[in-house]
């Protein structure tokens, strides 16, 4: 079964053509990227109209190769209104001029799946860390369409942690990937900052304060190190993630760990976690261009979890829960 996945959460406008949920036949993406650098952030009219500019032009290059699909996919939430907008109607348009099956999907879930597009399968139980702009969750996932939501952010998510102490440290939007380069070139000890909720044995996690330790470092120094500072951001994010995910895969007894989401391109994240994890439990984490928003992992989820709707019942919902099955609109 060869599924056509659509994405468009947020900034990426994304198509992919996967078969049997673990081949990629293509991958095409659109990113507004560089006109949210200009504004330090997204702007979410401005996310949705490039939408708009780049969904067909980017269907149409993931169906270059591969011009038959059995179904489509498109991720119906959680996200920005009107840019899932431009995913869903599109979607249902293709769905009923083909008369082809059309999957909704929840992103958060559809995250997980980038871990079964690449080589060796996760087994179940597994504990997943989704890890993103938006989101930090962490999941039990029993099987496939069985997910248990375990705990989250109770403020900012790790992502939006490095986004927004990137912004006080001056560099450029999108901070994770700015921080973690500069952190190459710093001592992670220079600045002594939080790890909020380490100790805690809950599943929850929070990173407001570390932004305020950042934003306080920064009123009280004139000259700040900025490359010690990112080194410590990036390690105070790890320590603690890397430390709640490995006490809940301890806890459930899980067979696999799965990292996804954006932040888990992070290259000392995916180290430490590596190195941190016993060798009972299996560890996955795809590679870094599947952990960014794309649409391979929309396809692959549909697969896995296949529950066609009527078109008619497909509907754009923002603030989807990663428990929420992705049938249920
Ligand atoms: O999953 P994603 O592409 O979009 C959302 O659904 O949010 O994640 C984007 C987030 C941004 O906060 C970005 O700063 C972060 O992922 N990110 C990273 C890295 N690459 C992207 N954070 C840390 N290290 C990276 N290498
Ligand atoms: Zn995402």
């Amino acid at each position: 079964m060869r599924i056509l996945g659509i994405e468009t959460s947020c900034d990426e406008t994304a198509a992919a053509v996967v078969e049997k949920g673990t081949k990629i036949l293509s991958n095409a993406l659109a990113s507004s990227i560089e006109l949210h650098q200009k504004t330090g952030g997204i702007i979410p009219e401005v996310a949705a109209r490039e939408q708009l500019k780049c969904i067909i032009p980017v269907i149409e290059e993931a169906l270059q190769k591969t011009k038959k699909v059995d179904a489509i996919a498109v991720t119906i939430g959680p996200g920005l209104i009107g840019s899932l907008l431009v995913g869903t109607e599109t979607a249902k348009t293709l769905t009923y001029t083909w008369k082809k099956p059309i999957v909704p999907i929840n992103h958060l879930q559809a995250h997980l799946y980038a871990n079964w597009l690449e080589g060796k399968k996760p087994r179940f139980p597994a504990i997943g860390l989704v890890i993103s702009g938006g989101h930090t969750d962490l999941v039990l996932m029993k099987t496939h369409g069985k997910i248990k939501w375990l705990g989250g952010t109770r403020d900012d998510a790790a992502g939006e942690c490095f986004d927004k102490t990137a912004r006080v440290l001056g560099l450029p939007y999108p901070g994770g990937p700015a921080i973690a380069k500069l952190a190459e070139k710093g001592n992670p000890r220079t600045y002594d900052l939080p790890r909020p909720m380490i100790k805690q044995e809950n599943h929850d996690f929070s990173f407001s304060g570390l932004k305020t330790a950042v934003i306080n470092f920064k009123r009280k120094q004139k000259r700040i190190k900025k490359a010690d500072m990112a080194a410590g951001i990036q390690q105070a994010i790890v320590d603690v993630v890397v430390k709640k995910t490995i006490r809940a895969a301890q806890k459930h007894k899980v067979k696999s760990v799965l990292l996804a989401g954006g932040v888990a391109a992070n290259k000392q994240l995916r180290e430490q976690m590596q190195t941190q994890i016993t060798n009972k439990v299996n560890f996955f984490v795809p590679s870094p261009k599947l952990c960014t928003d794309n649409a391979t992992y929309i396809a692959s989820c549909a697969f896995f979890n296949f529950k066609s709707l009527p078109w008619q019942k497909i509907q754009a919902n923002p603030s989807l829960s990663i428990e929420e099955g992705t049938s249920q609109t």
